[in-house]
């Protein structure tokens, strides 16, 4: 609800009343983007592509990182065409020189970061016991730990401009560990906590965090890749959501300083609710909702592994239950 609007109901106007709420409405000063600077990792495709579009939108100047040179360059050029302001930056996030390059390339071109948004990411989807040991260094290195490496070089910048607003792109992954997503489900839920600590130690300084748990996005991303990969898309039960709902979600997050959005349809937020005040029936609704999906996922990938080495689909026999 925009602020100067009033809830309907009492809780809602508790709220609105509350000296939080006050004090932020004329402290956070990333209510206004227009002019300013966002740079967003993992811009070269999915949601990384539909947030630099919504942000500018807003007027906003994007820097674009990721890999794939090609792809940022030909993205900048549309971007530009729209008469955006757009910067590709060719940026391996697992690597401290680019992301050091991809700070004091934006800060010299624009000045400083305004907006930071940590969108790279990639899953792995896996049984567990078989999961490469290096494919968990790398999920925790794109999703969590680059994610801080950068935040924590931007910085100096945000402070000295005394305003910046750090957007993580969590999952719903980030909520509720998946069964099959062991790496993924930690790394984004190292997102959550990161962003509580970042609201925590900077608050009052004009910065100020959000974590965004989108469930799967049907229109683009990781999601459609799975989708394609077994053939079949989530049970009604898990739910989904767009990439341009994320989009429009890191708008209202920066804002209106929200510290945590969900963007799901309805039924994962029941189960987290229940999971929190009664965590075994909470854990057995999740189990229900999307284990079977997700082993499908995982053990699709397994199969297509041993395929490649031309050995049987049974995953070493160890698995005495199925989920
Ligand atoms: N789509 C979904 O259903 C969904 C749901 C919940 C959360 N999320 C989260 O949303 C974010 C974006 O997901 P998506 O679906 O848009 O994925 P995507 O289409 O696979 O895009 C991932 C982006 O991350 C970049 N990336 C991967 N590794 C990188 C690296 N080492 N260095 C720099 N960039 C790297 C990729 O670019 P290059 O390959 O060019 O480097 C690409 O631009 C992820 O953090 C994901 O976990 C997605």
């Amino acid at each position: 609800m925009p602020f100067g609007r009033r809830h309907q109901n009492p809780i809602g106007r508790l709220i609105d009343d509350s000296r939080y709420q006050k004090e932020m409405e004329y402290r956070h000063p990333m209510k206004q983007l227009t002019g300013r600077t966002a740079v967003i990792t993992g811009a070269s495709a999915g949601i990384g592509q539909r947030v630099a579009r919504a942000l500018g939108a807003e007027g906003m100047n994007v820097v674009l990182a990721a890999r794939s040179a090609d792809k940022l360059d030909s993205f900048a050029n549309e971007l530009g065409q729209a008469g955006v302001t757009a910067l590709a930056v060719p940026t391996d996030v697992e690597d401290t020189a680019a992301l050091e390059h991809l700070v004091a390339h934006s800060v010299g071109r624009f000045g400083t970061i305004d907006v930071l948004v940590n969108n790279a990411g990639i899953e792995t989807y896996y049984p567990f016991e078989e999961l490469d040991v290096g494919a968990i260094v790398q999920t925790i290195g794109v999703n969590l730990t680059a994610a801080i490496i950068l935040t924590r070089l931007a910085m100096p910048h945000m402070l000295e401009a005394g305003r910046g607003h750090v957007v993580n792109m969590s999952s719903t992954a980030g909520k509720f560990g998946p069964a099959y997503g062991a790496a993924y489900g930690a790394s984004k839920a190292g997102l959550v906590a990161f962003t509580e600590t970042l609201r925590g130690e900077f608050h009052g300084t004009g910065i100020s965090a959000s974590v965004l748990c989108p469930g799967f996005t049907n229109d683009g991303g990781i999601y459609e890749r799975i989708k394609q990969g077994i053939g079949k898309g989530t049970p009604p039960q898990m739910g989904a959501t767009s990439a341009d709902a994320v989009a429009r979600a890191v708008i209202k997050a920066i804002r209106r300083d929200i510290p945590e959005m969900l963007i799901n349809v309805p039924p994962m937020r029941p189960a987290l609710v229940l999971s929190a005040i009664a965590p075994r029936l909470g854990q057995w609704c999740a189990r229900k909702a999307s284990a079977r999906f997700l082993k499908k996922v995982a053990f699709s990938r397994h199969k297509v592994d041993l395929d490649d080495v031309g050995a049987s689909v049974r995953l070493n026999g160890v698995r005495k239950k199925s989920a």
